[in-house]
């Protein structure tokens, strides 16, 4: 089926009740690093950890240029409490045709296990179905990442299957679990999320 990856609409900050999520900058290079260099952070993604601060910022430049192009772009997740850059969340790509996207997120170690990923990725899959007018928002993790199947549990994906040898990363093929969500399927859920917001 063809598809074409479009462009996306400039990315706003959003807030939760922890969580910052904005565009990144260079000045973010330090933070990112101190995530970005942790195998354990690194050890279920395609991207190689972090070995020197340029390879963040050489990461960042990336960024910048995805979010000048409007391509598929990741927000910055900033920790209210502490003004710091603890991970990223956001789009690896978008589909406008079909009014489609799939999402992607890490964090740093310390802060695993609090929920903070769960809250970020609520609230970019409440930005692209009430403000981009999504239809299906998809995420794919390896079934050995536990951690990232059940964020998307409780952001009340539905495991459809796996990607068989899906990806080459790290000099073998991997298998991906594919999650999505329906728009139609996020505002029955969306109106608990925001009563509990609200409370
Ligand atoms: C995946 C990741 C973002 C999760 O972030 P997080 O803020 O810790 O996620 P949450 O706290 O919202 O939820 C984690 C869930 O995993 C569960 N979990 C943790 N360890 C687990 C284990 N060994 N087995 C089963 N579930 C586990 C937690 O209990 C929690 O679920 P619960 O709220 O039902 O108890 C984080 O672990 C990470 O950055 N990992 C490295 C990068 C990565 O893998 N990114 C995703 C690529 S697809």
């Amino acid at each position: 089926m063809k598809s074409i990856v479009s462009h996306l609409p400039d990315l706003p900050t959003l807030v939760t009740a922890r969580l910052i999520l904005r565009k990144m900058t260079l000045d973010d290079a330090e933070d990112m690093f101190a995530y970005a260099s942790d195998q354990e952070v690194t050890k279920h993604v395609t991207w190689e950890p972090h070995i020197t601060i340029e390879d963040s910022r050489a990461f960042l430049l990336d960024v910048l240029e995805r979010y000048e192009k409007r391509l598929p772009a990741n927000w910055g997740v900033e920790l209210k409490a502490t003004a710091q850059l603890v991970g990223t969340c956001g789009f690896m790509s978008w589909f406008s045709d079909h009014r489609r996207a799939e999402i992607g997120f890490a964090l740093g170690h310390r802060y695993w296990g609090q929920g903070l990923m769960t809250e970020a990725v609520r609230q970019v899959i409440h930005w692209g179905f009430n403000e981009c007018n999504l239809n299906r928002i998809e995420g794919e993790c390896k079934p050995e990442n536990v951690r990232s199947a059940r964020v998307m549990e409780k952001c009340g994906m539905t495991l459809e299957g796996v990607l068989r040898q899906s990806v080459f990363a790290k000099g073998q093929y991997h298998d991906l679990r594919l999650y999505s969500i329906l728009r139609q399927e996020w505002q029955c859920s969306d109106d608990v999320f925001s009563r509990k917001a609200r409370h």
